[in-house]
């Protein structure tokens, strides 16, 4: 089997296709990037062996199941917690900086959103480092950790918190000790104190963000396969969720699209963290 996809004389019914899935299940498959799609969906049908997105609508008809496994594919849900552990070194004087802000100022609100924060690695992250840098002040600050996601069943297992052994490898021991407590053979439970701070919530990037006044947005590794224009949009609904002087992180290899890079600062731009500017 070669890499090709094996669709290509059907590209004209690909339009068919997301139209038929935008309309099963209200998932805009257009908002993607076309080669994006193209390889994931010919990833699909080599796995169920077919040749064609006709013979795939069909299976569609015939096991609606394989929806959810054609959204699993194209919105993938790998994560990690402290994912990049450089970015977190840089996070860590940010957020100790925007602390002693808040403490000299009237404001005692810090609020995040984890945009695409799947099985809940990423937002208990940003909840244990804010628990360390905030000490003893933490009862002088109301913090809350907005972490949304599309799908239904990444956002389950993040409710739960609950993670086998191995994939707590990056939390440092010291949070390790501080923030799990073990609930069975290898499987840890973030602590009370750690999930109080969260509030999952099922939200698509597609549609306009209810929040304001963010102080800090995470969106990493997930609209990298948007398209240009989505890309945009997402952005703007970033910028109108930030607070004056908010940060905005995304993934190593996500950019902000220029129309948008002019209107962030670049606080350390190699590692994509942005900020909307105070007066802004
Ligand atoms: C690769 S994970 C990234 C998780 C985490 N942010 C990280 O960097 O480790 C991408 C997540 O984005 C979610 N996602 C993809 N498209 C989305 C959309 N349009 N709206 C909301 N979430 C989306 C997926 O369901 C998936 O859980």
């Amino acid at each position: 089997m070669t890499d090709t996809p094996p669709v290509q004389a059907y590209r004209g019914s690909l339009e068919k296709l997301i139209a038929k899935i935008g309309e099963a299940r209200g998932f805009d498959l257009g908002n993607y990037r076309r080669a994006y799609i193209e390889r994931r969906i010919a990833a699909r049908l080599r796995t169920v062996g077919l040749h064609s997105y006709r013979q795939y609508a069909d299976l569609l008809d015939e096991d609606p199941r394989e929806y959810d496994e054609l959204i699993g594919t194209i919105t993938i849900n790998v994560t990690d917690f402290f994912r990049d552990k450089v970015v977190w070194s840089h996070l860590r004087p940010i957020l100790k900086e925007m602390i002693a802000a808040k403490r000299v100022g009237r404001s005692r609100a810090l609020r995040v959103w984890s945009a695409g924060c799947a099985t809940g690695e990423e937002p208990y992250s940003i909840a244990m480092l804010l628990l360390d840098l905030l000490g003893d002040h933490a009862k002088d600050f109301v913090v809350s950790v907005t972490a949304s996601d599309l799908d239904s069943d990444v956002l389950e297992v993040a409710r739960q918190g609950v993670y086998e052994r191995e994939r707590l490898r990056h939390i440092p021991p010291s949070y390790q000790v501080r923030f799990l407590q073990q609930v069975g053979e290898g499987r840890f439970e973030m602590a009370p104190e750690v999930k109080r701070l969260v509030r999952f919530q099922k939200l698509s990037l597609f549609e306009p963000a209810p929040f304001r006044v963010m102080d800090l947005i995470m969106c990493r590794n997930v609209f990298i396969y948007f398209d240009r224009d989505q890309q945009v949009r997402v952005l703007e609904n970033f910028w109108n969720s930030l607070a004056r002087g908010g940060y905005l992180v995304l993934g190593r290899s996500e950019k902000l699209a220029p129309e948008m890079a002019a209107r962030f600062e670049a606080i350390v731009g190699r590692e994509r963290i942005y900020r909307r500017p105070s007066r802004a």
